[in-house]
Order: structure tokens, then sequence, then C-alpha cells
């Protein structure tokens, strides 16, 4: 297993562009499904979920050709499966995303219920009670959600709480229902935006995406188009996050500042200078961080995603900071892992006291999710001393070759690749 070998105390400066959105990838490469005809992408991040989802829907018969640019090419004209096995759905739970466009346009499908994920419980309820109302007969069978419906029927439909992937699959499901679709309580990520943009050039008649309800005017089929992905806000937060908690200057290129109100509003407050254009973002920072706390939210609140590389920069601080995460039940497993650098931090339930110390000192960590292994890295980048962090394939899920971007602009990081003799 690959590990990350940080030597703290570099400052960071220099340029890094910015990957296109894992999240927004993930919705677009299942949507591929829902035509005959190819769909271009351009800026797909070269990650371990999208090789997983590229998998999963090869097995189903979708050709897809990768150029080396982030371009991708994917054909469904030839599906000859409509499974989602086990093994890859358990490695990445936004494999059920595949269930809206099988149903919708193939009238069946099989999807392996995710099983239990290390931030929570994360069940699909509010996917299937959408389906469920579009007429949908679901069953679950031996682990699979097992889904039929001769032609899925538009309906008015409530999810009990802001469900990302539930909203995508859902929205995917309408666009070749029969009549009108409404989401209500639907989710507003930049994500589902940008889903929705790409739904469109296809075909599709969506209204209101970014709004909390969805318009959706079923179509009898939807044809090829090219799309390029929208940037990744997470992984530029993190790198903004980076620089906040070793010094220096950053410029971020291929940005979507316009995406990350609450991100920069945070790091703002936490002492950060950011500047931002369309599509860049400049953040510098020159004194210890100021302590902020905040409570995690449905976007356009702060995401649920940031709050272990804040929480990282909050144990740098002066001052205490109070932190509420409001979206998953257990989200704080870096604690434990930031606590053996040093980081003062303690949790009650759904609330995290960080009181902030003026250095972390350098340790072995071991990764535990995708989101609290860049809290880790950001820690070892400023920790006094050398940081070993464990079970990076937790980051490479989610980060497009980390260490590289971050030795451009200065850190002393380096993987460590296990041997197999
Ligand atoms: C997506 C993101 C993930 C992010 C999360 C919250 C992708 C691929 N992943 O995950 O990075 O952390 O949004 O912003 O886009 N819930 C239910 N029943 C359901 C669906 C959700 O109870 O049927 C609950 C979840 O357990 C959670 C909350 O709703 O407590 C929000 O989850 P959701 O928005 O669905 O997260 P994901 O879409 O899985």
């Amino acid at each position: 297993m690959d590990k990350l070998q940080i030597t703290g105390g570099n400052r960071l400066n220099g340029e890094i562009s910015v990957s296109g959105a894992k999240n927004a990838a993930l919705p677009i490469l299942c949507a591929s499904l829902l035509t005959a005809d190819s769909i271009a992408l351009e800026n797909v991040p070269d990650l371990k979920d999208i090789g997983t989802t590229l998998r999963l829907l090869a097995q189903m018969g979708v050709q897809s050709e990768r150029g080396n640019d982030g371009t991708l090419q994917l054909n469904a004209a030839n599906v000859s499966s409509l499974e989602a096995p086990y093994e890859l759905v358990k490695t990445m739970r936004a494999s059920i995303l595949v269930l809206g466009p099988l149903l919708s346009r193939f009238g069946e499908a099989r999807v392996s219920l995710p099983g239990g994920c290390a931030i929570g419980q994360r069940p699909v309820d509010q996917h299937i009670k959408g389906l469920e109302a579009m007429g949908a007969d679901i069953t679950i069978e031996h682990g699979f959600v097992v889904a039929k419906a001769k032609r899925l029927k538009g309906a008015s439909i409530r999810t009990d709480m802001v469900t990302v992937t539930g909203t995508e699959n859902l929205m995917m499901a309408a666009v070749l229902a029969e009549g009108r679709t409404t989401l209500e309580n639907a989710a507003r990520e930049p994500e589902i935006i940008d889903l929705a943009e790409l739904l469109n050039k296809m075909g599709a008649r969506i209204q209101g995406h970014g709004g909390d309800r969805i318009v959706i005017d079923g179509v009898d089929r939807l044809h090829g188009a090219s799309h390029r992905v929208v940037a990744d806000r997470i992984e530029a937060g993190t790198f903004l996050c980076a620089v906040g908690a070793t010094g220096g200057e950053i410029m971020l290129r291929q940005a979507a500042p316009a995406t990350m109100g609450a991100i920069i509003d945070k790091l703002q407050e936490a002492g950060l200078t950011i500047e931002c254009g369309e599509d860049w973002i400049r953040g510098s920072m020159n004194k210890r961080p100021k302590a902020t706390g905040f409570r995690t939210r449905e976007y356009p609140g702060f995401p649920t995603d940031m709050q272990a590389q804040v929480m990282a920069l909050n144990t740098l601080a002066d001052g205490t900071a109070v932190i509420v995460e409001n979206i998953f039940e257990n989200r704080y497993m870096h604690v434990q892992e930031l606590g053996r650098m040093g980081a003062q931090i303690d949790i009650d339930g759904h609330t995290a006291v960080v009181t902030g110390i003026p250095q972390l000192s350098g340790a072995t960590v071991m990764a535990t999710d995708l989101r609290a292994s860049a809290s880790l890295v950001i820690a070892g980048l400023a920790a006094y001393g050398d940081t070993v962090v464990e079970r990076i394939y937790h980051l490479d899920r989610g980060y497009e070759r980390m260490e590289e971007k971050l030795r451009s602009v200065g850190a002393n990081i380096q993987r460590i690749t296990r041997k197999i003799a």
C-alpha cells in the first residue's frame, strides 16, 4: 500500500491547475447510459473512482476511450448487462448512480446495495422512494436493488432530506420518463448544475437546477453531446487550506471560484488573502491563522467535504474554533490522527472544539477516508519534522496527482510505493 512521506515546514509558492470535479464527473459518466450516441467529455480527472466507474460501465457494455489530456469518449450503444455487482459498488457508493439511467432507458436494473461506509450509514432509501413514486417496482433481493418499470412516469417527489446523489439519480431517471417530474427539496450543488447542463445538451428538458425545485419534462430519447466537467471546488479549497497552514502564495488556475463562496469566506475569516478572477484564485498567507468555527450544510452552505481540511487549519490557529458536522454522523475520524500530531480537539457528538497550538509535530498517521486523508496531508505540510500518511488509497480516490501538484509549489512530499517482492 502506498504512503506519503512529508517533511513539513516549507512555505508553498507557485501555480497549480485545478482538476475536474470528481463529484460532477461520476454522475456525468453514468449519464452516458441514457443514450446510444457518443458522449465526449473534457476535464475528466484521472482518479481511482473514475477508473472504478469506467470498469462498472465497461462490464455493462459501455465503450470508453480515454485521451491523455482529460478527454473521454463514452458510448452505450451496446449495453449487454443491467447489473452493478457488489465487487464494484462496495468500493464506491456513487455506483448507485447507474440505477436511475438504467431503469429509465432499459426498464430494468439490478444494483448491489452499497455496504456500510466509514463516514456514516448513508442509506439510499430516498433514491428508491423517488423511483417508486415514478412507478418503478422495486424489491431488495440477495443484497441487490432490483428495479423494473415499463416506462417511468413523471411524478411530484419531495425527498425527506437534501441528497446530492439522490437528486442526481432521480433527475437522470426523469429525463426519459413520460410527463413532468418535479423534485422538491432538491440539492443545489454546482455538480448537479453541471450534470443538468450535460443532460440538456443531450436533449433533456430540465429547468430550475441550482434551485431546490427542479422540473423535468420527459422526452422519448436523448442524443450525443460534448461537455467540459466543472472544476473541483473541494480540491481547490484543499490547496487553499494547505497554503493557509504553511504560509506562502499560490495561484490556482482553471478554478471555479463562483462555486466556492462559503469556502472562500471561511478562509478569509481565517486570515488568508484571497483574490479571484473568473477562473483563477490567488491565495496567500503571511501570519498564523485565526480560529474560525463553522457548521457544515448543504450547498450553498459550508461543505462537509471541506470540514476536515479547515479543521486541520484550525489546529494551528490563534484561538478556539467550534465546528459542527451536520451532514454525516461519523465524520471526525481524522481527529484522533491529528491528535497524534499534537492537535488539541475535543469531540462531543456532532461538535468539535479545536484549540489552536503554534506548531504540530510530524508523526505516522493513518488515512481513514478521502477528506480525512487530505487534512492529514495539510497538517504534515505545516508540522515540524517528518509525517508519514499511511493508506493513501483513500486520497487517490479523489485527488489527482496530489503529491506532484504540491511538490510543484515547493512542498517536500514523496510517495512511497511498497515494492512487492
Ligand atoms: C455526496 C457527495 C459527497 C458529499 C455528500 C454531501 C458525490 C459522489 N458524493 O454524497 O462527497 O460528502 O454528497 O455533500 O457526489 N441520506 C439518506 N437517504 C438517502 C440519501 C441520503 O438518509 O437515500 C442521508 C445521508 O445518510 C446523509 C445525508 O442524507 O446523512 C446527505 O447525503 P447525500 O447528499 O445523499 O450524500 P451523497 O450523495 O452520498
